[in-house]
């Protein structure tokens, strides 16, 4: 293992909100280096295919020296021990995220006892932001761009907006 401390921050960012560069950038801070995964086979139905989420991601992330994305499928713990990362990285906006978190925190230490999950408050301003809700304003023509930086709200647009093929 290297003695660098590397994290992971998995999600399914479909499409990466501000909610979650807020979580980014602090950790950008906090740890030496972080990776960003996006979970290949989400069972929840994505809006944007796996190769535009990263790439949405990467856009997003450029700024950022020691930050770099990719993707993953199968157990979490299993890419983070490949990655040589020990901690895992989640956000919590509000209560409702916190049972699941859970869950899913001691699982994955049931799984790999060496490996930490960490969690992170979003600045306040973003304590309500999903992808979900992102995705359902932008269906229904409402203001995206507080949310989402401006090269996801335009793909957001195309994709979902109203007029657009897949709304
Ligand atoms: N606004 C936010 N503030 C803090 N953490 C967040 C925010 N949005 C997402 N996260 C966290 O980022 C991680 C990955 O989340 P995920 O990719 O499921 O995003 P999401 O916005 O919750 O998407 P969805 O609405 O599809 O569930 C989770 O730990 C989630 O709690
Ligand atoms: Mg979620």
């Amino acid at each position: 293992m290297s003695g660098k401390r590397v994290a992971i921050y998995p999600g399914s960012f479909d499409p990466i909100t501000y909610g979650h560069l807020d979580l980014i950038e602090r950790a950008a801070r906090q740890f030496e280096e972080l990776a960003v995964a996006v979970l290949e086979h989400d069972s929840k139905e994505g809006a944007f295919p796996l190769s535009e989420r990263l790439a949405m991601i990467r856009e997003s992330v450029s700024h950022l020296d020691n930050v770099r994305v990719a993707s993953f499928d199968g157990l979490l713990v299993d890419f983070a021990r490949q990655e040589d990362a020990r901690l895992i990285l989640r956000g919590i906006r509000a209560v409702s995220d916190y049972e699941y978190e859970l869950q899913m925190a001691l699982m994955n230490r049931k799984l790999e006892p060496d490996i930490e999950t960490v969690f992170m408050l979003p600045s306040e301003t973003y304590s309500y932001l999903s992808s979900r809700l992102v995705k359902e304003v932008c269906r229904h023509g409402g203001r995206i761009d507080e949310f989402v930086p401006p090269h996801v709200a335009v793909r957001l647009r195309s994709m979902l907006g109203p007029g657009a093929r897949n709304s």
